[in-house]
């Protein structure tokens, strides 16, 4: 039944999939292999829902307002631009989909408040960001909204970074316990079989991307590791970054000063020299990797080469991001009018999810039609 009507109001078959991303810059390579490339394979066999977490960035940031909704509008360029195909994929604003508030006041009763701050993504949040214990309300409340985020679309599948795995257990934990509660799901049920049992949500399975942590372009950190590629640290090609600006950037990389004194390959370490972290991420041949490799590490082969063959690498992989980018660039109106779409395929899912929600905890008192213009 459920799923009869779910497929009319998504007017897809498929299966759906939900992720987002919160609106803090510019898309770069290490977003590239953690999460674009995994949608740009996953659009073509689900139903798939990327929504803009506009809202999540004010938890921080609610002061600058005009830098969030410029950032909104440059990361749907970018994944635009980057092959996500708006005729089958949804690309949507957060604050376009009112059931998802909706949700999450519901959702906020069926979790203590002290295992939603039990969170380790919140912990490091804190941690990282110097909140201390100054963070508003709202900034604890968005790990509930994401949980709404997601089940307002009741996706069989939520791909994500490692860093959002928490979330994704809290949402699990909240979707139990929702069926539980008002579909009258026995707490001994299988997580699989939650839906089948008569639960209104799936408890979710995450999927991670290809790598879960790139490195960026710098020297190692104070604990000798090398650091993930973040716009903060300064370390990252962006895929709105120009050929000129990857060459620029690739010349000046840190490499292991190690590399060429090495005689015994055990001595350096590739995965300490980025250089060759990004070799094996990016470069499709493997052969010439190994080899090439190999000869660096005897003292054969020096930086520039290898660096040069990571700019093409690098350019080739962009070039055509580049090229879809500038359409966009020329008709700006198009991305709006693709968010705008986006929020009525969102909006068409979103309303019957809760619709059902408020149905099974019986306070289904009328109904209602939104009206996206
Ligand atoms: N918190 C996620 C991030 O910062 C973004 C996000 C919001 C999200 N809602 C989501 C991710 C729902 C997956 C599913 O990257």
């Amino acid at each position: 039944m459920t799923l009869t009507r779910s497929t009319e109001a998504s007017g897809s078959s498929k299966p759906r999939i939900l992720t987002g991303d919160t609106p803090t810059g510019r898309l770069h390579l290490g977003h590239y292999v953690g999460s674009v490339e995994n949608r740009l394979a996953l659009q073509k066999d689900y139903d798939c829902y990327f929504l803009i977490a506009n809202k999540h960035a004010f938890t921080t940031r609610a002061d600058r307002p005009d830098e969030i909704r410029q950032s909104v509008i440059d990361i749907a360029t970018d994944y635009l631009a980057a092959g996500i195909d708006p005729n089958i994929a949804t690309l949507f604003i957060q604050s376009e989909v009112p059931a998802i508030d909706e949700l999450t006041f519901f959702f906020a009763m069926l979790v203590p408040f002290n295992r939603v701050m039990r969170n380790p993504t919140l912990k490091d949040e804190i941690r990282d960001k110097e909140l201390g214990d100054n963070y508003s309300f709202g900034f604890p409340l968005y790990a509930v909204g994401q949980v709404a985020d997601i089940l307002a679309f009741r996706p069989v599948m939520v791909p994500v970074g490692e860093d959002q795995l928490p979330h994704l257990e809290l949402t699990r934990e909240i979707s139990r316990r929702f069926n539980q509660l008002y579909c009258g799901v026995d707490p001994q049920t299988e997580d699989r079989d939650y839906v089948k049992k008569g639960g209104l949500f799936p408890i979710i399975e995450p999927k991670l991307g290809r790598v879960k942590r790139l490195v960026g372009l710098g020297a190692p950190g104070a604990n000798g590791e090398l650091l993930k590629m973040s716009k903060s640290l300064n370390n990252a090609i962006f895929l709105s970054d120009d050929a000129e600006a990857v060459q620029k950037k690739i010349m000046g990389m840190y490499t292991d000063p190690k590399r060429l004194r090495a005689t015994d390959p055990g001595e350096t370490n590739p995965d300490k020299n980025p250089l060759w972290a990004l070799q094996e991420t990016f470069n499709p041949d493997t052969a010439w990797v190994a080899e090439q490799q190999e000869a660096y590490r005897n003292g054969k082969v020096g930086d520039v080469v290898i660096k040069r063959k990571l700019i093409e690498v690098i350019n080739t992989l962009i070039d055509p991001i580049r090229t879809r980018r500038k359409q966009f660039e020329a008709r700006p109106d198009d991305v709006l009018d693709v968010l705008k779409q986006g929020a009525r395929r969102a909006n068409a899912v979103a309303e019957e999810t809760l619709a059902l929600a408020k149905q099974k905890m019986k306070q289904d008192y009328s109904t209602r039609t939104l009206t996206i213009s």
